[in-house]
């Protein structure tokens, strides 16, 4: 909920009373461009409180995201494994080992982006998501999205591909297109799981990533 205009008026007036006409600001809570989406403390509350699928039964900890909260790129997998829903965070298992190493061959660090996942609890024995399991959670990555404002969205993966995009085609047809989710530019490329399986991936893994950092240097240099 965004405070209303009264609120505003009563806290500038306060100020007023308080300090002249110097006025002290905290950090100002940061809405995306769609107000009706909630700023990150009230996503978070909900988020980390949620209980609108039948994950919220068996999962340790809520996985929300981490990174920077205005990043350039924001990298999205499928949902949380068993490391993660112990540890809250998401990618710490060895497919996030990996993908911490891609994002060093690129000068990147994971505070430097943003990760999240399709969904934000555990599936049991890490299933595929069920449909309405990510309909329930979509939109908190979509109000993810309108805060963090990213220039790209990297999918890792089919499900976050198919999620987000609405497509079917294999992911080796859909690695050479930019497509777009809610006005970003979205690339999609192998799940860090999917490359510990087969090595052979790595070659064009590496492509993409190049391309993702030629992106990522080209949106820095136009600052
Ligand atoms: N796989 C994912 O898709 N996400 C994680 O957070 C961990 C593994």
């Amino acid at each position: 909920m965004q405070p209303s205009k009264d609120l505003i008026r009563d806290f500038f007036l306060q100020q007023a009373e308080l300090f002249t006409d110097e006025f002290y600001l905290d950090e100002k809570p940061k809405y995306g461009k769609n107000k009706d989406a909630m700023n990150w403390d009230e996503l978070t509350t909900q988020v980390m409180s949620c209980t609108k699928c039948e994950l919220s039964k068996t999962r340790t900890k809520v996985v929300f995201g981490c990174g920077k909260k205005d990043a350039d790129l924001l990298f999205i997998g499928e949902a949380p494994g068993e490391k993660e829903d112990l540890q809250g965070e998401p990618f710490v298992g060895r497919a996030g080992q990996l993908l911490d190493k891609i994002l060093a061959a690129i000068q990147l660090t994971r505070d430097q982006v943003f990760i999240a996942n399709i969904l934000k609890c555990r599936p049991p024995q890490n299933r595929t998501p069920h449909a309405g399991e990510i309909e329930q959670c979509e939109p908190y990555l979509v109000n993810q999205i309108d805060l963090i404002q990213p220039k790209l969205i990297v999918c890792l993966g089919l499900t976050a591909a198919k999620t987000l995009l609405r497509i079917e085609s294999p992911l080796r047809e859909m690695r050479d297109k930019i497509y777009t989710y809610h006005g970003v530019n979205v690339i999609v490329t192998y799940h860090p799981s999917a490359l510990l399986r087969n090595p052979n991936l790595k070659k064009f893994a590496w492509e993409d990533f190049q391309k993702i950092q030629k992106i990522y240097k080209e949106n820095r240099e136009s600052i």
